[in-house]
């Protein structure tokens, strides 16, 4: 499991104290399943997408990447299979109107709110947001925020093909925001009804679908290795018949052990061709691809590997999270890959009287471009937790002897090692901490 001590109210805690997180809307009593993030949270988010597209692009496979629209017309949805199939069963409580996920509870068992035990029908929710374009309302108007990034992709696979030379095999990948009415949004980031998403689509000859789900596969999994998730932390899971989605004929889920259970964190799921082939009917317009070697056209096999960028944002917070005592003090840390640490160091003057020399030598190393942070005030203690607690891998402190010696020392929040580094050392130090 993610560490021990780690539990959803402290998480949640700890992004609300230190400005990762915040409830959406709160000062108007907040808007439920909906989250903005604080300054924090922008830079560890960025740090999320960056290594995701360093890790995809590291693979020297052809990957070109888009940015979708986020608002789709009917036609999209009813071709992908959304409007018919995007459904969660729902129930609601007679008695305290609570609304559930049928699939989730046990509707013989009282109402975990209320503890009636009368229950509505279940019916069939769409899970889309449904609005409406321009002024006049009409069919022709609706318009979906979409549930999913993957459709932006397959809905431009022609354009892209059409203005790039690339070739079978070859990916194209996104990074957007993505919405789903959950009827349950529930455990922090885990499920939210807006959100982000990663999603690579690769598309390959049918033949080769062993060679490039296995390799997909194990790609995903370095991946999380690479950016500090602990192996043990991590599983696959291979879906059962009953519980491939309407679009997949395939799909491995790579699972985080998560404080209420192993859950999804990605999917890599064989879509065969059925979204390609789905828009081609609905649009009428030829998607096909043509094979130079056996004179045909044909359309492309499609593996997916989708994965939530809050949903990871969470698990990393879960397996970075420790709690310690230093000189019978507890202390909080964050133990995050310096990749993924949202600030990659600390510059800390011993006292004021020694701001200006350390405020030039933080002024020369955030012209690297990291997201560094110069802090004077208060006990150099309490500067210390606060950095632990933010995940900040390296304080470096400018002291009397500073002057002497033109070195600062550098305390590990890991190993809360001290040693002094020369200043001019100091670009080269925090380059081989963070690409390590
Ligand atoms: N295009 C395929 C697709 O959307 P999915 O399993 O529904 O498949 C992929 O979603 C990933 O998106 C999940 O593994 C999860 O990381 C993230 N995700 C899905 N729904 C989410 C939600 N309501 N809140 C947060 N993340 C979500």
């Amino acid at each position: 499991m993610a560490s021990t001590k780690a539990t959803l109210e402290k998480i949640t805690a700890l992004c609300k104290r230190r400005g990762f997180v915040y409830q959406s809307a709160d000062i108007y009593g907040g808007l439920n399943g909906i989250y903005d993030f604080g300054p924090l949270g922008v830079l560890m988010k960025n740090n999320i997408r960056n290594t995701w597209t360093a890790a995809i692009t590291a693979t020297g496979e052809t990957i070109l990447f888009i940015e979708g629209a986020i608002l789709g017309p009917h036609a999209v949805w009813q071709a992908s299979g959304h409007i018919e199939h995007f459904h969660d069963p729902m129930i609601d409580c007679t008695n305290c109107k609570r609304r559930f996920r049928a699939d989730e509870l046990q509707i013989e068992k009282p109402c975990p709110h209320c503890g009636n035990t009368a229950w509505t029908d279940v019916r069939q929710f769409n899970m889309m947001f449904k609005t409406d374009i321009g002024a006049t309302a009409g069919h022709s108007s609706v318009a979906y925020l979409r549930p999913e990034t993957a459709q932006s992709i397959f809905i431009n696979f022609k354009n892209v093909l059409a203005t790039n030379r690339v070739k079978i095999p070859f990916g194209i990948a996104q990074i957007g925001k993505a919405f789903r009415n959950e009827i349950t949004p529930k455990q922090f980031l885990f499920r939210i009804r807006e959100f982000e998403q990663m999603e690579l689509e690769w598309f390959f000859k049918k033949e080769d679908i062993t060679r490039f789900f296995d390799f997909w596969l194990n790609e995903r999994l370095a991946y999380y290795h690479t950016i500090g998730i602990k192996r043990d932390h991590l599983r696959l899971h291979e879906h059962g018949k009953n519980e491939l989605a309407h679009y997949s004929t395939k799909c491995t889920d790579i699972e985080y052990e998560f404080p209420f259970g192993w859950k999804e964190l990605e999917g890599i799921a064989h879509r065969g061709t059925f979204d390609l082939e789905q828009h081609s009917k609905q649009s009428g317009k030829d998607l096909s691809v043509y094979d130079e070697e056996t004179k045909t056209s044909y359309i492309p096999d499609v593996i997916e590997c989708s994965v939530g960028v809050d949903r990871l944002f969470l698990s990393l917070l879960f397996d970075a999270y420790d709690e310690d005592f230093i000189g019978g003090k507890e202390r909080v840390v964050l133990k995050l890959h310096p990749r993924i640490a949202p600030i990659k160091a600390a510059f800390l003057p011993l006292t004021k009287k020694l701001s200006a020399p350390m405020k030039k030598i933080y002024a020369d190393v955030a012209r690297l471009g990291w997201a560094i942070e110069f802090d004077e005030s208060g006990s150099i203690g309490k500067r210390y937790r606060r950095h632990d607690e933010i995940g900040t891998p390296v304080c470096f402190t400018y002291d009397f002897e500073s002057e002497q010696d033109h070195s600062v020392t550098a305390r590990n929040r890991d190993t809360l090692q001290q040693e002094r580094i020369n200043i001019d050392q100091l670009d080269t130090y925090l380059i081989n901490l963070i690409t390590q």
